[in-house]
């Protein structure tokens, strides 16, 4: 794994670049990925082209011995553009225009702007994409990121008119297939549809899913023009895109495709603020982040470059506290290279911190950077030449290899879950987590992995947001031989978000014959207990099930509860976290997986031979077994890390 960081000359004068560039180097640090945000630089008014300082700033890195990482500057469209094409703007669901003094204010949908993207991507990589330095491209910056991927624009509209056309045979067949007769919705033409905004109580599920289905063509449409001009100008470097967390607004898959590595931003502590499920968490893990969190989306990331060989790397890495969070917590001390460490256990090529230097102007004046706002090191300074250290002591690292279990992870069938939730306490994306958690805490390596990806291997498939399911992955995955889970709501939807004709689970019932005939979604107090694998509880969600077979238990009212024929299993509830954990143990011992105890914060992740320990707990904690110890010891304080080879 590589050390990186995001890098801004056009911030700092030229004369400061070289010093800049050095003392990265005296940190270990080998890439600095720069460009993203400076189109107003780059092209300060229309066709005035301004490259060189670009280059001037990749050469002087270059002279260090540092390698590049491009970001076309798409993410933020300059003013002049703007002014002279103020559709190039999107439309929130409001119907207000989201206006010019951020980032991200364009439209997916708008020609013009596509255009305006190419040319000056064209410039960029015409510049610089045969430099010796430059090893690869980042498309754009984070894609969707405040809430920027559907825009209710007359172009996205009139967009969004075309695709429907082109799905379907005809505007009978939309209706039929959205269920238009109900509420009198049904629509004489293609010309006629509407963006699903604005309406007096809710659209219907179909148009929603549609509606989420074009946005995400949309970007990948967008990213791919991208490509294929850096492809052209730039032949043979990796080319990127950074990703978010907890983000589902398109389907990742879809635009990871065209790309060579998966690249994501890892903010633990931002995103533990914004987006934990209980407050007790966001107390617990305050100045850690969730323990499973950045290691969950290691591994969907990872997962993503599954058809590149699991390519992945860590574009953003948050080092002190951020700005966009409603709290902003200083990490403990050693949580960087915590950080840094187990993104190398799950493969990451890089690990690049954001930001080199703390602006002190601007939006993210208070985000911390390696640099302070001075220029002096901040105080994570030397956690970088930790991990440095710690890369040197474990020397060339290798390919991580697949785990025995997996999850499968479906963009499109988690955006149904969302149009048709059934409930305001759905949380589907807690609910993957919930499975991902009960794996790792019982130590195992977990592959996430696309609905189209090859199981053969697996010995334990679980199926988490797999709610529109075809004939052809139950194939694969009866065809693999693997236990496959189908949690609550897998096959509940037909494509356009429909129950199927012969009820959930749809495309199941060719393994498992049951169906679905009544769903209950419950207050987060209710629980429903079924007497097995210990106690479990359902929780939120519960399905009552017509099944030739014995269910393995019943809840108190009769209700079945796990129904399972062969390697497939169905389980017709939400447990809550700690139930899903007993349900997982169970299972792994049936088929007799190792399993490895993690108690509190202690979380253990294999790369080939090498073990990674972290301790994210609040306390020290002795490791069950390990050693000799490459990196650290047996007693592992608070934010350590230690590693071991495991020749076993
Ligand atoms: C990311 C973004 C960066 C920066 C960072 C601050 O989401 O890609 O440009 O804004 O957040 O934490």
């Amino acid at each position: 794994m590589n050390l990186g960081v995001c890098y801004y000359p056009e911030h700092w004068p030229h004369t400061r670049w070289a010093t800049d560039a050095a003392h990265m180097r005296s940190l270990g640090i080998s890439v600095v990925r720069i460009g993203e945000f400076a189109w107003s630089q780059l092209e300060p008014a229309p066709g005035d082209f301004r490259i060189q300082w670009l280059i001037d700033a990749v050469n002087t890195l270059h002279a260090e011995g540092l390698k590049v990482v491009v970001g076309t500057p798409t993410a933020c469209p300059p003013k002049w553009l703007v002014d002279a094409h103020p559709d190039i703007l999107p439309v929130g669901d409001d119907g207000q225009t989201r206006g010019f003094g951020s980032r991200r204010h364009y439209d997916f949908s708008s020609k013009l702007y596509l255009q305006a993207c190419c040319d000056i991507v064209e410039r960029v990589a015409g510049a610089l994409g045969t430099h010796p330095a430059v090893i690869g491209w980042q498309t754009d910056n984070e894609y969707g990121c405040h809430d920027t991927i559907a825009s209710y624009s007359a172009n996205a509209v009139s967009a969004f008119r075309g695709w429907c056309e082109a799905q379907y045979d005809s505007i009978d067949a939309l209706n039929t297939a959205w269920g238009n007769d109900f509420w009198s919705l049904n629509y004489a033409s293609f010309q006629a549809i509407e963006a699903p905004r604005g309406a007096v109580t809710d659209t219907s599920p179909a148009h929603r899913l549609a509606w989420w289905r074009f946005s995400s063509d949309q970007v990948v449409a967008f990213n791919r023009q991208q490509v294929e001009i850096l492809r052209k100008l730039s032949p043979g470097r990796d080319l990127m895109h950074n990703f978010m967390g907890n983000f589902t607004a398109f389907d990742h898959h879809a635009v990871a495709r065209d790309l060579d590595v998966s690249g994501w931003d890892n903010y633990p502590l931002g995103f533990l603020d914004r987006d934990a499920a209980t407050d007790a968490d966001r107390l617990r893990w305050l100045r850690t982040g969730h323990p499973d969190d950045s290691a969950f989306h290691h591994d969907l990331y990872r997962g993503l470059g599954h058809a590149q060989a699991g390519r992945w790397w860590l574009l953003e890495q948050q080092p002190g506290p951020v700005n966009w969070a409603a709290h902003n917590a200083v990490p403990l001390p050693g949580m960087l290279r915590l950080w840094g460490l187990e993104a190398a256990a799950h493969g990451a090529e890089l690990c690049c911190v954001f930001r080199y230097r703390q602006q002190p102007r601007a939006q993210e004046q208070f985000h911390a950077g390696v640099l302070l706002p001075d220029g002096s090191e901040s105080p994570v300074a030397d956690e970088l030449r930790a991990i440095n250290a710690d890369l040197e002591t474990l020397g060339e690292l290798s390919q991580t290899e697949r785990g025995s279990v997996a999850l499968v992870f479906d963009y499109v069938g988690h955006a149904a879950l969302d149009a048709a939730p059934q409930g305001g306490n759905a949380s589907p994306l807690e609910a993957v987590k919930d499975w991902y958690r009960a794996l790792r805490a019982a130590g195992q390596t977990i592959d996430i992995l696309p609905p189209d990806a090859c199981f053969s291997g697996y010995a334990l498939v679980i199926l988490c947001n797999s709610t529109i399911l075809d004939e052809d992955i139950v194939e694969r995955l009866d065809a693999s031989g693997a236990m496959v889970i189908a949690t609550a709501r897998t096959g509940s939807f037909d494509r356009d978000c429909a129950i199927p004709e012969t009820l959930a689970p749809g495309a199941l019932q060719r393994v498992l014959p049951l169906k679905v005939i009544q769903v209950e979604s419950l207050p987060d107090a209710v629980l429903e207990p079924v007497n097995c694998d210990g106690g479990l509880n359902a929780w939120r969600w519960r399905e009552r099930v017509d099944s030739v077979l014995t269910p393995a238990a019943c809840f108190t009212d009769g209700w079945g509860f796990h129904y399972h024929q062969g390697n497939w299993h169905y389980v017709n509830a939400r447990l809550d976290a700690e139930s899903t954990q007993r349900f997982v143990l169970a299972r792994l011992r049936e088929i007799g997986l190792h399993i490895t105890d993690c108690p509190g914060g202690l979380r253990l992740r294999r790369r080939g031979e090498l073990v990674f320990a972290v301790n994210y707990g609040p306390d020290s904690v002795e490791l069950p077994h390990g050693g000799p110890f490459l990196v650290g010891q047996r007693r592992m304080e608070v934010a350590d890390v230690s590693i071991w080879r495991c020749t076993g």
